[in-house]
C-alpha cells in the first residue's frame, strides 16, 4: 500500500503535508518528504505516524517549490527511520508504492558497481539505478526509463531530481496514481482524495506513462511524448472531513449508517440495477476480500433465495490462481470499498482476459476497479476513514438487496406480493437500524466483559454466518483479541474441543427459521461452561438465563433484511471493546485502509 504524493507549487510542502494526512489511511508505520531547498534536496523522516513528521518539520521549517512525501506500510524492512521513504541516492529522491520483486538481483548488481545502500527495502534500488544511468550522460527521462525496464513487480513512483531543470517525475505500472493540474501548481498522488482544493482538473494514467511535472507544464514524455493528457473533473476534491464530536471516525462511520441507509432506501436507483439482464444469467460470481468478501457472501443467500440464480463468491487472492470455471452468461461482480484492492483488481483483470461480462460494486467513483469493469455501481457510502469497515459493509449490502430485489422480479422465481413485501421491509430498515444504535450502552456492557478474554468464538446460521465472521474479524483487527466465526453446525464438528470457561462464546440469534437450531448450539456450549453473549431475540431468555452484560436484544427484524441489521451490534462490540482496551480503533496496527499490495 503506502501513500505517495508530490507537488511542484509555492511552498510545495504545505499540499505535500496535508495531503500525506488523507494518505495515512494507507499506511502509517512511518513517513517522511524530500524537498528540493536552495538547490539542494533535503529529505526528512519520522517513525511512526505523520505528527512525529510534522513535529520535526515544525523544529526545521523547509521551502521549496518541488517536493514528494510519502506515508508507509511497511512490506521489505522493518517500520524505522532508515526504511521510511524518500529514499536517495545522489540528486535523486524516489517515493515508491507497491513492490519490486526483482530487488535483490537489482541490488546485488548495483552494490557490483558499488553502490552502498542503507536500508532493508526494496524500493531504495531506484533511485540507485536513476543514478547509475544519470551518470552515463542519459538524460532525466532516459535514465528513469532505462531504471524501470529493469524493475518486475508494481509500482507507483514520485521521482524528484535535482538538475540543471527542477523536474519531479511520475510513473506506474499496477499501482494507483493520479495527476493534476491546479491553478497554482502541478500535484501527484496515489489517491485523488489527497490532492487539496487546487486540484479541479485530474488525470490518471496509463501503465509506463511518463509524466514530468514542472513550474511550467506537465507533460506526457517518453512513447506518448505526443499525445495530449485529457483531464477529467475530480469528484473527489472534498473538503477536509471531521469527525465532529465522535470520539473516532469509526464510531461516526457506524452512527452515520441510518442515515445513508435512509437515502438509499429513497433513491430509486433501481432502473440502474434493470440494466442487467438476470433473467438470461447462468450463474454470478462475485469476488472480493475482507469484510467485502462478507458482504458477498450474504449477497448469494440473497440471490439465490430470491432468484435463484447460481452464485458462487471467493476471496480476490484465491481466484485468480486457481482456474476458476468461467460458464457462458456468467455475471462476475468485484465488491471494494477502495476500489484499489491489488487481489481484486487482478482477479478483475484476470476474468477481463477471458472475456467475462464484469460489474464493479465500488465506494470510490473513479477508482480503477471502477474505471476498468464493464459496469460500475457506486455504493455512496461516502469517504470512510476508519480502517476498520463499517458504513461500506451495510451500504453494500444494501445495494446486493436492491439488485436481488430486481433480479428476483425479473426472473420471477417468488410471487410479486413477496418482491413487495423484500421492498417494504428495505424501507423499515434505516428505522429498526436507528433502535438498534440507540440500545448502544447496553453494547458497552457487554464490551466491558468480553475485554478480559483474549479469544472467542462467534457463531451464526445461514446469511448470519457472514455477519458472525465480518463480527470477529471487526474484534481482531481493532481489539486485537483472538475470534474465529463458525456456521454453528460446525460446532460440534472441532470447535467445541476448544470451549472451557476462557473461551466465551458469541452467538447471533435473532428471531427466525433457524432459532431453534441455534438454541441447542448454545444449550451445547453452556454445557461445557463456555461464557455466553447472545444478540438475539427475548425469547432466548425463557431457555437461558443470562445477565445483563450477556445478553443485547434485537427488536423484531423481518428475515429479509436481519443480516444487514445484525452486523450494527457487532460492529459496536468491537469499537466499544477496543476502547476499553486503550486501542487506536481508527489506524488498528499492522492494517492499512487500501491494500495496493499483493
Ligand atoms: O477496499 P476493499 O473493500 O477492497 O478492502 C477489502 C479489505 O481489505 C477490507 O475490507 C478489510 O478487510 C477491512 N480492514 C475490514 O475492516
Amino acid at each position: 500500500m503506502c501513500g505517495i504524493i508530490g507537488a511542484v507549487a509555492e511552498s510545495a510542502i504545505n499540499p505535500v503535508l496535508e495531503g500525506l494526512g488523507k494518505l495515512e489511511y494507507r499506511g502509517y508505520d512511518s513517513s517522511g518528504i524530500s524537498i528540493l531547498s536552495n538547490n539542494e534536496i533535503q529529505t526528512i523522516k519520522a517513525q511512526g505516524k505523520l505528527n512525529n513528521l510534522k513535529q520535526r518539520l515544525s523544529m526545521q521549517p523547509i521551502e521549496g517549490d518541488c517536493c514528494i512525501g510519502h506515508t508507509r506500510w511497511a512490506t521489505h524492512g522493518k517500520a524505522n527511520v532508515t526504511n521510511a521513504h524518500p529514499h536517495q541516492c545522489g540528486q535523486v529522491s524516489v517515493v515508491h508504492n507497491g513492490i519490486i520483486e526483482n530487488y535483490l538481483q537489482l541490488k546485488q548488481q548495483l552494490m557490483q558497481w558499488g553502490h552502498h545502500f542503507n536500508s532493508s527495502t526494496d524500493s531504495e534500488v531506484i533511485p540507485h539505478l536513476i543514478n547509475h544511468y544519470l551518470a552515463q550522460q542519459m538524460s532525466q527521462e532516459e535514465a528513469i526509463e532505462q531504471a524501470i525496464n529493469q524493475l518486475k513487480g508494481s509500482y507507483a513512483l514520485g521521482v524528484l531530481i535535482n538538475g540543471a531543470s527542477k523536474n519531479l517525475y511520475a510513473i506506474k505500472q499496477g499501482s494507483p496514481l493520479v495527476i493534476s493540474e491546479g491553478n497554482n501548481g502541478a500535484y501527484m498522488a496515489s489517491d485523488a482524495m489527497a490532492l487539496g482544493p487546487d486540484s479541479g482538473k485530474i488525470y490518471y494514467p496509463k501503465d509506463n506513462e511518463l509524466i514530468k511535472l514542472n513550474t511550467n507544464e506537465i507533460k506526457l514524455c517518453s512513447g506518448s511524448a505526443n499525445k495530449k493528457i485529457h483531464y477529467i473533473n475530480n469528484k473527489h476534491c472534498v473538503k477536509v472531513i471531521s469527525k465532529g464530536d465522535y470520539s473516532s471516525f469509526m464510531e461516526k462511520e457506524i452512527f452515520e449508517q441510518v442515515d445513508l441507509l435512509k437515502r438509499l432506501s429513497v433513491n430509486n436507483h433501481t432502473g440502474e440495477y434493470s440494466t442487467i439482464n438476470f433473467k438470461n444469467l447462468n450463474k454470478i460470481t462475485i469476488i472480493a476480500c475482507g469484510t467485502s468478501y462478507y458482504a458477498a457472501s450474504v449477497a448469494k443467500s440473497w440471490f439465490e433465495k430470491y432468484a435463484n440464480i447460481l452464485v458462487e463468491i471467493d476471496i480476490a487472492s484465491e481466484y485468480r490462481y486457481r482456474s476458476p470455471i468461467i460458464i457462458d452468461n456468467e455475471l462476475v461482480i468485484f465488491v471494494s470499498q477502495s476500489g484499489e484492492t491489488a487481489d481484486t483488481l487482478a482477479a478483475l483483470r484476470y476474468a477481463k482476459n477471458k472475456n467475462c461480462q464484469t460489474l464493479a460494486l465500488v465506494n470510490v467513483a473513479n477508482s480503477s476497479i471502477a474505471r476498468e469493469a464493464n459496469f460500475t455501481f457506486e455504493i455512496f457510502a461516502g469517504p470512510e476513514i476508519g480502517v476498520a469497515s463499517t458504513k461500506a459493509f451495510t451500504c453494500q449490502l444494501a445495494i446486493f438487496y436492491k439488485m436481488a430485489i430486481e433480479a428476483a422480479k425479473q426472473r420471477a422465481f417468488i410471487k410479486n406480493v413477496e418482491v413487495k413485501q423484500l421492498a417494504l421491509n428495505f424501507m423499515k430498515l434505516p428505522y429498526i437500524m436507528e433502535t438498534v444504535l440507540q440500545r448502544c450502552t447496553d453494547m458497552k456492557k457487554i464490551a466491558k466483559k468480553l475485554a478480559n478474554y483474549s479469544n472467542a468464538l462467534f457463531l451464526g446460521r445461514g446469511a448470519l454466518t457472514a455477519i458472525a465472521q465480518e463480527g470477529a474479524l471487526k474484534l481482531k483487527e481493532i481489539s486485537y483479541i483472538h475470534a474465529e466465526a463458525y456456521a454453528a453446525g460446525e460446532l460440534k464438528h472441532g470447535p467445541i474441543a476448544l470451549l472451557d470457561e476462557h473461551m466465551p462464546v458469541l452467538v447471533i440469534a435473532p428471531k427466525n427459521t433457524l432459532t431453534d437450531k441455534l438454541l441447542s448450539n448454545i444449550q451445547e456450549a453452556q454445557a461445557r461452561n463456555a461464557p455466553l453473549f447472545i444478540i438475539g431475540d427475548s425469547s432466548i431468555k425463557q431457555h437461558i438465563s443470562l445477565q445483563e452484560n450477556e445478553f443485547f436484544e434485537l427488536p423484531e427484524i423481518p428475515e429479509s433484511i436481519l443480516p444487514i441489521i445484525s452486523v450494527i451490534p457487532m460492529q459496536l462490540l468491537a469499537l466499544y471493546t477496543a476502547q476499553i482496551l486503550g486501542k487506536n480503533v481508527d489506524q488498528p496496527r499492522n492494517l492499512a485502509k487500501s491494500v495496493t499490495v499483493e
